[in-house]
């Protein structure tokens, strides 16, 4: 049985993300899911089979402030090197039509495997842009209210104690978002191959035409090769 689409390095195949958005991408996953599971031990308390996995409740506090740590570089190694691709990212998401709505409107047949015919999307599709909006607040929210909780001295009190239920709230969306959205890119019959472009860096050119024509014409269609 294959989980995810196989690769087809014998078609055409068009770059999707660079080598930055890709580290920076994978880096904060790993740093994210490593937060998530600590941070769920000291959440909830009684899991102990979990907190053995990181040495106890100790353990599981200083492993999570270590990737917190990582999660935080991670995004610095992002801004450093891949600032023009976090520009064109946001450029992208504020680009939001009615193509965008006529996605989201197909979007629960699409994700049940019917196959739809796909309004021209950008280079994100209506949902990747809501993805992208939420899944960078709820992280802003988990950063800023994780170094005030872990540094409360320098904070004032209202705000620390008022960080505690904004990071388990930011905790609590951002991971049914990544859930639905680790699926989508992955899993998922009809845009697994989008894991490809995040993996190795291209997509087949036919999925790209399919399913972000607009970006496909602007980056590799006639016009795009004239200029
Ligand atoms: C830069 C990023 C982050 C920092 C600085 C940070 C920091 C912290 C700190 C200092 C605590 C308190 C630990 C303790 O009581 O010993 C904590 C708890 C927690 N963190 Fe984070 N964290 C970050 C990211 C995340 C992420 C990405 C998640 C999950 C998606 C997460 C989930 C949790 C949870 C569930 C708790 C337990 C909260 C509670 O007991 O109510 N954190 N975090
Ligand atoms: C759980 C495993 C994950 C998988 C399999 C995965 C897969 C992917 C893939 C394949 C893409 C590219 C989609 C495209 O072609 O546009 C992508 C993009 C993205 N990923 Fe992930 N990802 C995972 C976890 C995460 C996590 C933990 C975060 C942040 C907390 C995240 C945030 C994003 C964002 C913001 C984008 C760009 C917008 C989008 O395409 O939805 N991902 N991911």
């Amino acid at each position: 049985m294959r989980w995810i689409p196989e690769y087809q390095p014998d078609v055409e195949r068009v770059e999707r993300f660079n080598a930055v958005a890709r580290i920076t991408h994978w880096g904060h996953t790993v740093t994210f899911l490593l937060c998530l599971f600590t941070g769920l031990i000291l959440f909830l308390g009684g899991v102990d089979w979990l907190a053995a996995i990181f040495g106890g409740h100790r353990g599981a506090g200083l492993v999570h402030r270590i990737a917190a740590v990582g999660m935080t570089l991670m995004l610095v190694f992002g801004l450093l090197f891949g600032f023009k691709g976090y520009i064109a990212w946001i450029k992208d998401i504020f680009r939001f039509g009615m193509n965008d709505i006529k996605f989201l409107s197909i979007f629960p047949l699409d994700f049940f495997g019917v196959k739809m015919k796909i309004a021209p999307q950008t280079r994100f599709n209506g949902g990747e842009k809501m993805n992208s909006v939420v899944l960078m607040t709820m992280v802003s929210l988990l950063v800023l209210s994780g170094y005030i909780m872990w540094f409360p001295s320098i904070f004032p009190a209202g705000l620390v104690r008022f960080s505690y239920p904004t990071h388990d709230l930011a905790m609590i969306f951002s991971t049914l978002m990544v859930c639905m959205h680790g699926f989508l890119g992955s899993l998922h019959l009809g845009s697994g191959e989008s894991f490809w472009g995040m993996w190795k860096g291209t997509v087949r050119a036919d999925w790209a035409k399919h399913h972000h024509a607009i970006w496909y014409e602007e980056t590799y269609g006639d016009k795009a090769k004239a200029e």
